[in-house]
């Protein structure tokens, strides 16, 4: 096991790679815990849970909303729970981003810590501290920033965990290498076939070397004030597209990544071999590279961009692999550019 630290405004917040949900015992008090979780997980782990009352949530993006967050709360009530219970969310990225918001606000926080379940919530949803759900249209638009005391990135269970939700892993994995170090990326160049395969070497050093990445960039700003920005590369065109067709996160990201792959060719001298090579290690992991979708719409969900500010957006751009930036882009700009590729 290798544990990595997060030094948050709200606390220290130490994330384990290797370690088991077995364990999860030692890291929580004796008594007064509660466990969130969605279906899926209890279905295949309970078995293993600590001895705890859970609550259980259904599964997707449409149940990431304030209605479950209400439920959450009033089975909370039921409980009995209080200033002193001890919250910890067993599952997703979804369970982690809605344990994390409960536990913030509830009786005006809890303490928390996450047992986090998909290759994608280990390296990217469960580390950092952005604890949130969606509100209408909007993605993660009610949140808040707060530490989980503790994350276990159990990489046993992500032997159960679909194909589909490892190629969205990998999409992050790709973006942190792709914005945060050259030899990751080259590592994975050479080892998508194990990290397909769920090779555990593979796999536990692209986690660990992944969550290196996003821990110096919130380590250095937690709020996403500035050096944060970069982790959002992709996700500009890939929420877009995630929100007008509905695809899962991870594959958005993929098809946003070869996008400001592109722009990053015309506005900040990426080579064009680098924009290549990004393409093509997504395209040979089974991730999509272009979505179809109307301009219009991109356009219109452009301008309801969280990332926007005024008439312009903060867009990640790259120099090399390895070596990004964030400029501000004015949104009718981008839509050009982005005609243009
Ligand atoms: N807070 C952040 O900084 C941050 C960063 C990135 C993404 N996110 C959020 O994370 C969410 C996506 O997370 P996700 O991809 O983990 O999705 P998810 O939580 O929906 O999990 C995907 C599916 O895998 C199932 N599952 C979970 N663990 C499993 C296992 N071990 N074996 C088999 N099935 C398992 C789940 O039940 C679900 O059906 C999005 O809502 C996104 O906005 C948050």
């Amino acid at each position: 096991m290798k544990t990595l630290e997060i030094r948050g405004t709200t606390g220290d917040s130490f994330i384990h790679v290797g370690e088991i949900l077995q364990n999860l015992e030692s890291y929580i008090p004796s008594e007064n815990v509660v466990l969130i979780t969605d279906k899926h997980v209890k279905q295949l782990y309970e078995k293993i849970f600590p001895p705890y009352p859970a609550i259980t949530i259904g599964i997707g993006e449409k149940i990431k909303n304030l209605d479950t967050v209400r439920d959450i709360y009033e089975k909370l009530v039921a409980m009995g729970a209080d200033r002193t219970t001890f919250l910890v969310g067993i599952g997703g990225g979804i369970v982690c981003d809605i344990a994390g918001f409960v536990a913030s606000t509830y009786m005006r926080g809890l303490s928390f810590g996450f047992v986090s379940s998909t290759l994608l919530s280990q390296v990217d949803a469960s580390v950092g501290g952005k604890n949130g759900v969606n509100f209408k249209s909007y993605k993660n638009m009610i949140g808040v920033f707060n530490q989980p005391e503790f994350v276990i990135c159990d990489l046993n269970l992500l032997d159960t965990l679909p194909e589909k939700e490892v190629l969205c892993g990998l999409s992050e994995i790709v973006k942190h290498a792709v914005i945060g170090d050259k030899h990751l990326f080259e590592y994975i160049e050479a080892h998508y076939h194990e990290a397909l395969a769920l090779d555990r070497d593979v796999i536990e050093k692209l986690v660990y070397d992944s969550i290196i990445i996003k821990s110096t960039n919130v380590n250095k700003d937690e709020l996403e004030k500035g050096e944060r920005r970069k982790l959002n590369f992709g996700h500009t065109f890939g929420h877009a597209f995630e929100k007008i067709t509905g695809i899962p996160h991870g594959e958005a990201v993929s098809a946003g990544m070869v996008v400001a792959s592109k722009l990053s060719v015309k506005k900040s001298g990426l080579s064009k071999n680098d924009a290549k090579r990004i393409e093509t290690l997504l395209q040979k992991i089974g991730l999509p590279v272009r979505i179809e979708v109307e301009e219009n719409l991109v356009l219109d969900a452009l301008k309801k961009d969280k990332k926007r500010k005024g008439g312009c957006i903060y867009f990640v751009l790259l120099k090399k692999i390895g070596n990004a930036f964030v400029d501000q882009i004015p949104i009718n700009e981008l839509k050009i550019l982005a005609n243009d590729i």
